[in-house]
């Protein structure tokens, strides 16, 4: 079942162009530069009356839900944030009927995202899911649900279901900015940005070998800090989980505005940071605060892209293939999962069941 991979994870990470690519097909519409999710169960018109989207799910999916609040709120120019649905069900939450519900889970059975679910609907909140399995719980309990088709995941640590989940989002933000103030033009843009991600994983997932280096650095480590800012935050604390739970390395994120508001205290020789410094408006602020690490001695372990000059930092550096803009964060979190699944194999773990944890809990 394995494919003849040594381990499920592996095998799941490679099917990542081809399930993207399954999931993409056939909701692109590239004259009007749109998307179509007919399965959200919304005409246009309803779509639009949305003031507010509010996005939750529990682990990974809550960390995917903080990526595709952030494309919602950057490409369709609606308020967006995502929760722990873990949270949100205990803490009285304000049920809006302007508000879109949009609940995230792989397996459909995470007990924490089902209550918030209920919850919603029982105070007449409008949820539709963003889902793996079909017909699983969450997916009958919901309004209106996008299928992410990327196959059984085995691995406790999700990867294909993550990337397909950020593309649904992507898909989500952009249909959604075509009956606001999108315009044809960027629509189209970013349709093709997405049209072109599958071949983009291809490049990272064949060039792999490329983080063999960095993750013999980080495998020496016992603490790790991984920052990002805006649409890089999100991908470091996803690539903080994914390193804490396969690796059992303790890594933490913080936004890298934050760094000298206190986290800058534990930085040494023996605190490595994985920092995100990708081409776009805050590279200079980026850089600027990866000086400040270098002049703490803490190695340093920068993820960015083709143009970005880090002549000047003391870095092992990633290069990860671009996208647009927006659609960045898609691209930089798969260089994450195999970072931390080289590291956990260096470290001999057995990286398809980590201990303490399971792939989907159905209680509280
Ligand atoms: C956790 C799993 O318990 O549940 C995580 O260990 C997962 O890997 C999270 O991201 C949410 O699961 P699901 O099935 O709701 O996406």
């Amino acid at each position: 079942a394995r494919s003849g991979y040594e381990h499920y994870m592996m095998k799941e990470m490679m099917e990542q162009p081809q399930v993207a690519e399954q999931l993409i097909g056939g909701h692109l519409d590239e004259r009007h530069g749109t998307t179509r999710l007919p399965d959200l169960n919304l005409s246009p018109r309803e779509l639009r009356s949305f003031r507010r989207v509010k996005i939750l799910g529990c682990g990974s999916a809550y960390y995917v839900g903080q990526m595709g609040a952030q494309m919602i709120a950057e490409i369709a120019r609606i308020p967006a944030d995502a929760e722990a649905a873990s949270e949100f069900r205990y803490r009285a939450p304000l049920i809006e009927a302007d508000t879109l519900y949009i609940v995230v889970s792989q397996s459909g059975e995470t007990a924490d995202t089902a209550f918030a679910v209920e919850e919603i609907k029982r105070k007449g909140g409008y949820v539709v899911g963003v889902i793996n399995a079909v017909g699983s719980t969450i997916a009958r309990a919901v309004d209106g649900r996008v299928y992410i088709h990327a196959g059984a995941e085995v691995a406790v640590a999700s990867t294909k279901a993550l990337t397909n989940m950020a593309i649904v989002f992507a898909m989500i933000a952009v249909e959604m900015g075509r009956v606001h103030d999108l315009s044809l033009i960027d629509g189209r843009r970013l349709v093709a940005g997405i049209a072109a991600l599958p071949g983009k994983i291809t490049q990272i997932i064949e060039n792999r070998d490329l983080l063999d280096p960095l993750a013999l650095t980080l495998s020496q480590a016992s603490s790790i800090y991984y920052i990002g800012r805006v649409r890089g935050y999100p991908v470091a604390s996803e690539g903080a989980q994914k390193m804490k739970e396969i690796s059992y390395i303790h890594a933490e994120s913080y936004q890298t505005s934050e760094l000298k508001h206190g986290p800058l205290a534990l930085v040494s020789p023996e605190m490595p940071t994985v920092a995100f410094i990708p081409d776009d408006e805050l590279t200079d602020r980026n850089i600027a605060a990866a000086e400040q690490i270098m002049a703490r001695q803490g190695p340093l372990v920068a993820f960015t892209h083709a143009g970005v000059d880090l002549s000047g930092l003391d870095a092992q550096t990633y290069v990860v293939p671009k996208s647009e803009p927006e659609l960045d964060p898609i691209l930089l979190t798969i260089p994450m999962q195999l970072l931390a699944y080289k590291v956990a194999v260096l470290l001999g773990h057995d990286v398809d069941k980590p201990r303490n944890l399971a792939k989907s809990v159905t209680v509280e």
